[in-house]
């Protein structure tokens, strides 16, 4: 035992793990930093070696998704959902909400009541910091305003490509662009001498347009879950 190459398996089959791990956003980002570093320190023999390994995916606690895609149903506006909010908002359904919140993807980005993915900010505490309105601005219109902790950067290059996403990995010449939250494989490397102008991008990571698949009455039980944080007996729901 203590065969080296054994070693490197475990040592890397840890990130895996610790990807599924509830830490927040930071930690996460963390964990894949110093993931990048030990893979790009590999032998190509070694990387062959260790591929299955490097590219198993987490066990995550993330709700299945509804199986079958939902067709479009309209482009919704503010003006349309604002006043529903005030009226709305009774005898609304907990379950069909959070089935909305795996339904509209929600759940793969953000974690909500101990649950989900951790790309985008946990969403539980929402209530206590924003109105109402505020939350259904940011799910419609996500680049208006930017938390701090999640912007992203648009890169231009000395050879014309425009890469807008998230630094994954600023270690050594070059460093690595998630471009989709959805795909945290989809990385875009972008040599640093070939850097032209870096500025923050006003677009956010959060994709615009997740209401237009959902029917009125699940788009205000997916707010009225959202506004719960999580409580089934919230006012919201009673019958
Ligand atoms: C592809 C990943 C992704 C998906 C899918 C996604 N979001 Fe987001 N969301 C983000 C990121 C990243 C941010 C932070 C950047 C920003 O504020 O735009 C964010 C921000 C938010 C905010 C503002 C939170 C704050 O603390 O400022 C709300 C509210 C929100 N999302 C709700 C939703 C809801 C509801 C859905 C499903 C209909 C959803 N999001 C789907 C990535 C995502």
């Amino acid at each position: 035992m203590g065969d080296a190459s054994e070693l490197q398996e475990r040592y890397f089959k840890w990130f895996t793990r610790a990807a599924g791990y509830a830490g927040g956003s930071s930690f996460q980002l963390f964990v894949s930093n110093i993931k990048a570093d030990a893979v790009a320190k590999l032998s190509d023999a070694d990387k062959t070696r260790l591929q299955p390994i490097l590219d198993a995916k987490p066990e995550t606690d993330v709700p299945v998704f509804t199986a079958s895609p939902r067709s479009f149903v309209k482009e919704w506006t503010m003006d349309e959902l604002v006043p529903l909010l005030e009226t709305g908002l009774t005898k609304r359904d907990f379950d069909r909400g959070r089935q909305m919140f795996g339904a509209a993807t929600c759940f793969a980005c953000h974690r909500f009541d101990n649950q989900g993915g951790s790309v985008g900010p946990d969403l539980t505490i929402l209530s206590g910091r924003f109105s109402r309105r505020d939350v259904l601005e940011s799910v419609m219109e996500p680049s208006k305003q930017i938390s701090d902790q999640y912007g992203s950067v648009q890169v231009l290059t000395t050879d014309g490509k425009v890469v807008v996403g998230r630094i994954i990995n600023l270690a050594g010449d070059s460093f690595q662009v998630q471009t989709d939250m959805m795909k945290p494989g989809a990385l875009t490397g972008v040599d640093r001498k070939l850097i032209e102008e870096m500025v923050e991008s006003k677009v956010s990571m959060m994709p615009k347009g997740l209401l237009n698949s959902l029917q009125q009455d699940e788009i205000l039980d997916l707010m009225a879950y959202l506004l719960s944080r999580g409580d089934r007996g919230h006012a919201m729901f009673k019958r």
